[in-house]
C-alpha cells in the first residue's frame, strides 16, 4: 500500500511491527476515552470555506525561539522510538531536519542526546523529573552541552497511566521466561522489525538515562525503574533549580487548565504544550483542542502555546492555529511513519502534512500561516 494519510502510516507500522510496539504506540489510558476525544472534537470543527482570493503566495512559517519553522508543526518526544525502527530517534531527528521542522528528543529515547545531536542537528530535548536530582542536573547539563536548544518539561506523568492493551500484549507485567518467550515470539513473527532492529538497531538501552539504571537488560526493565523513580514532589518552584542548569527556552508540557499555564508563565516558562500525552494519562479529561481557546486566553500573548493530541492531518493543523497554537507537535503520526518504514515515511508523512495544511490555507483564504485566527472557522458548523 502506498500511504496516502497518518491512518495509512498506522496500518502500515500494525503489520511491519512486534505488536507490543503496536500497541504501545497505538494505545491510551484506560477506556481511552480521551484519546478518541482528541482526534474526534478536531474532526468536528469545522473551517469556514472562503472563495475567490489570489492564494498564490502561500506562507506557512513560524519562527519559535529565533528558529525559523518551515510549517507550523513539529515532532512530539515518543519514548522508545529506537524500537519502532534501527535507531529510531536519530532517523526522526534527520527527517525533520530535512523538512525544517523541530524534532523533540524523550527523555527515555533509545538514542542518547549525543548519539542524535552527533549525528546531524541538536533536537529539542524532553525532560522527565526523576528522584535522583544529582543524575538530572548532569543529564540537563548534557542536552545543554550537545546544543539542544529548547528544554520541554513534561509535567503531566507523575505516574504512568494505567495502559490496559500493555497489559494485554504482554507489554508490562510479564517478565523472566514468560517476557522472553513472548518477545522470541514477536520477532519471528515479524522478520522485517527482526532484521532492522532487534538485530541491527542495537544497543536496545535507554540512551540518556543508561548511566542511572544499574543492571537493566531489556526496555522493558527500562521502563519499569523509570516508572518507580519518576518524583511525585515536583512544585512550580522546581522550576528554578531546572534554571540552574538551563538557561535557554522552557516549555512546559501537559497543561489543559488556565489556571496552570498562568502559574507556568508566574514560574518563568517561554512556552506550554496543552497536552494531555496523547490520551495516555488521565483518561476522561477534555481534549487538547477543546482546552485550546481558554489557555490562550489566559496566556497567549505572553508565553508560546503549542498544542498537541490528535493530530492526524493538515486540516487539524489549520483547526489548531485557528485557536490560537504558534504550532502543534505530532506524536502517533511519526511513530506509525517510523515504523511503516523509518525516516523516508517519516518525511513523507510529513510532506502530505504539509500539503493537506497548503490546501486548507487555499480553501479559507489564509495566505500566512502566523495570522491564522478564529475567522478561519464555521462557527455556526
Ligand atoms: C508511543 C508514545 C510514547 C510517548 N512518549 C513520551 C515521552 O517519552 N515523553 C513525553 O513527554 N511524551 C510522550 N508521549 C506523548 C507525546 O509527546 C504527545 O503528547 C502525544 O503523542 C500527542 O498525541 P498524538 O499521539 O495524538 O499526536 C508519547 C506518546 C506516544 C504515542
Amino acid at each position: 500500500m502506498t500511504p496516502a494519510s497518518v491512518s495509512d502510516y498506522r496500518e502500515l507500522a500494525r503489520r511491519r511491527l512486534p505488536k507490543i510496539f503496536f500497541e504501545y504506540i497505538d494505545g491510551g489510558s484506560y477506556a481511552e476515552v480521551t484519546l478518541r476525544r482528541n482526534v474526534a472534537d478536531l474532526e468536528a470543527i469545522a473551517l469556514r470555506q472562503r472563495v475567490m482570493r489570489d492564494m498564490t503566495q502561500l506562507d506557512m512559517s513560524v519562527e519559535v525561539f529565533g528558529q525559523k519553522l518551515s510549517m507550523p508543526v513539529g515532532l512530539a518526544p515518543v519514548g522508545m522510538a529506537g524500537m519502532y525502527g534501527r535507531r529510531g530517534e536519530v532517523q526522526a531527528s534527520a527527517a525533520a531536519a530535512k523538512v525544517g521542522v523541530p524534532f523533540c528528543l524523550s527523555t527515555v529515547g533509545v538514542c542518547s542526546v549525543e548519539e542524535v545531536a552527533s549525528a546531524g542537528t541538536p533536537p529539542w530535548f524532553q525532560l522527565y523529573m526523576l528522584k535522583d536530582r544529582g543524575y538530572m542536573a548532569e543529564l540537563l547539563a548534557r542536552a545543554k552541552a550537545a546544543g539542544c536548544p529548547v528544554l520541554v518539561f513534561t509535567v503531566d506523568l507523575p505516574v504512568p497511566g494505567a495502559r490496559y492493551r500493555d497489559v494485554r500484549s504482554g507489554f508490562t507485567g510479564s517478565s523472566g521466561l514468560s517476557g522472553a518467550l513472548n518477545t522470541a515470539w514477536q520477532g519471528v513473527t515479524h522478520p522485517a522489525w527482526l532484521w532492522d532492529v532487534w538485530l541491527h538497531g542495537r544497543p536496545h538501552t535507554l540512551g540518556s538515562v543508561v548511566g542511572a539504571i544499574p543492571q537493566s537488560r531489556s526496555v522493558t526493565d527500562f521502563l519499569g525503574w523509570i516508572a518507580r523513580n519518576f518524583d511525585r514532589s515536583v512544585t512550580w518552584a522546581d522550576l528554578d533549580w531546572v534554571r540552574k542548569t538551563w538557561d535557554g527556552p522552557i516549555v512546559i508540557k501537559g497543561v489543559l487548565d488556565p489556571e496552570d499555564a498562568r502559574d507556568a508563565l508566574r514560574a518563568g516558562a517561554q512556552g506550554i504544550v496543552v497536552s494531555n500525552h496523547g490520551g495516555r494519562q488521565l483518561d476522561g479529561v477534555r481534549s487538547s483542542i477543546s482546552a485550546l481557546p481558554a489557555v490562550v486566553d489566559a496566556v497567549g500573548g505572553e508565553l508560546e502555546v503549542f498544542l498537541d493530541g490528535g493530530v492526524r492531518s493538515g486540516l487539524d493543523v489549520l483547526k489548531a492555529l485557528a485557536l490560537g497554537a504558534r504550532a502543534c507537535f505530532v506524536g502517533r503520526a511519526w511513530a506509525y511513519a517510523l515504523g511503516a518504514g523509518g525516516a523516508p515515511m517519516i518525511e513523507k508523512m510529513l510532506g502530505t502534512l504539509r500539503s493537506e495544511l497548503a490546501v486548507a490555507m487555499t480553501l479559507t483564504g489564509c495566505n500566512v500561516a502566523r495570522e491564522a485566527n478564529r475567522a478561519l472557522l464555521d462557527v455556526a458548523g
